[in-house]
């Protein structure tokens, strides 16, 4: 039995009758008050991994460079590495909540989508390892136009249901796999399970809103026609395949787009240079961490400082600015910068924990200066600083 997005006639209306219009606003309300807990929860707990990640990276990095010469320090490097990789594991969970739980579609573009669907895979695993056994088979796929975000929530959507369809207890019996291909321009991602399987009644009813044979409080019924809307939107298509009994497959296509499309990875051929405007010590200290293996980074506490080091010292790939601080925040700097001659505004970018006030987005939008939204991810942090480096080539001779 199959239903695509052209035979089930989907529509973005919601359908009243399935669900009274009280208890699914509420319902919808609720989720977007945990998604916003969850988003909110996630960046506290970002910001302190982000900078023992660092730290403990740090202290690796140093004794191991002591233990050439003092051997007894090789068990106490063991356990920080193991340390590390807890603190890695937490690390990547917070951003993928994060991920998950953002507002909004995100930009679109090329989209690593071994990523996202790793992401997904990491999320989902606690609660599928109770039901199924969880295959995946999308090694080396090729990226998709897409957003990161918006196809999380799909991939994620489609898991929950894998997972929903399958009765809890005996996970060696049923299996969940994900497995991704490319064909003729396009990626193919076909999420199956062995779990109940629908009937036709259901079949052609599942991309509707509000559509849901699941009790209160576990389903809303909006989690697939907002997958394909979203599909879709990035001109994709979704397909279902299903058996009562048997198991379900959903088969998302997506339009490939060329690796070289992904931000370019591989180091730059000189260390960069980088300046750090930040009041609060701790974000400085970690931008500082995550930089400091391939870039000579200096700091600074406040605009005055910053103005004051600019005027010594020239050449930086990039300046790193809090949006708020005290006395002088993020605009003031930027614009002492732009008076300054030959100011190098074009390397500034700013830090910010999010902006919601019309005067900044106005400021952002005017001078084009990127926002790297704190907790920052240091790994996209070192990507951008790389960038610069490449972009500009060898400062011997600028
Ligand atoms: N893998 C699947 N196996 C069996 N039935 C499924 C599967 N995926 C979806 N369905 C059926 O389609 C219905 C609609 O799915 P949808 O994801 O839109 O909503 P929901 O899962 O009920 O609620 P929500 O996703 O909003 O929490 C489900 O209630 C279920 O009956
Ligand atoms: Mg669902």
């Amino acid at each position: 039995m199959t239903s695509d997005d052209s035979t089930t006639g989907s529509t973005s209306e919601p359908s009243p009758e399935a669900l009274p219009g009280d208890r699914a606003r509420h319902d919808r309300d609720r989720l977007a008050l945990l998604g916003t807990l969850a988003a909110g929860v996630a960046h506290e707990i970002n910001n302190p991994l982000a900078y023992t990640k660092e730290s403990i990276g740090q202290a690796i990095r140093e004794l191991g460079e002591l233990a050439e010469a003092m051997p007894a320090l090789r068990p106490i490097i063991a356990m920080l590495q193991c340390a590390r990789d807890g603190t890695e594991q937490a690390w990547l969970i917070a951003r993928d909540v994060r991920m998950f739980s953002r507002k909004g579609p995100g930009a679109v573009g090329a989209v690593d989508l071994q990523r996202v669907l790793d992401a997904t895979v990491r999320l989902a695993h606690h609660d599928v390892s109770k039901h199924a056994t969880l295959e995946k088979d999308y090694e080396g796929i090729a990226p998709v136009e897409g957003s990161e975000v918006g196809l999380g929530q799909v991939f994620l959507n489609l898991v929950v249901n894998a997972l929903q369809a399958i009765p809890a207890g005996d996970p060696g019996a049923h299996r969940i796999s994900i497995r991704g291909r490319e064909e003729l321009g396009r990626v193919i991602v076909e999420v199956s399970d062995t779990g109940t399987g629908m009937p036709e009644e259901v079949l052609k009813h599942v991309f509707d809103p509000y559509f849901t044979t699941k009790p209160e409080g576990v389903g809303t019924g909006l989690g697939l026609s907002i997958t394909h809307d979203i599909v879709t939107s990035f001109g994709g298509t979704i397909r279902v395949d299903s058996e009562v009994g048997r198991g379900t497959t959903f088969t998302v296509s997506l339009r490939a787009m060329p690796r070289e499309a992904l931000p370019s990875s591989g180091p730059p051929s000189r260390m960069g240079r980088v300046l750090v405007v930040d009041d609060d010590p701790l974000v400085a200290e970690a931008v500082r961490l995550a930089l400091a293996a391939e870039n000579e980074v200096s700091v600074a506490s406040s605009g005055a400082e910053a103005l004051a080091v600019l005027s010594k010292e020239e050449g930086f790939d990039a300046i790193f600015c809090d949006l708020m601080m005290p006395e002088m925040d993020g605009m003031r700097f930027y614009d002492e910068v732009s008076h300054v001659a030959g100011g190098v505004t074009e390397v500034i970018a700013f830090l910010s924990g999010g902006v919601d006030d019309e005067a900044t987005e106005i400021f952002l939008a005017r001078t084009g200066r990127p926002v790297l939204e704190k907790p920052f991810d240091p790994e996209g942090l070192r990507e951008y600083v790389r960038g610069r480096v490449r972009r500009d080539g060898p400062l011997v001779g600028r």
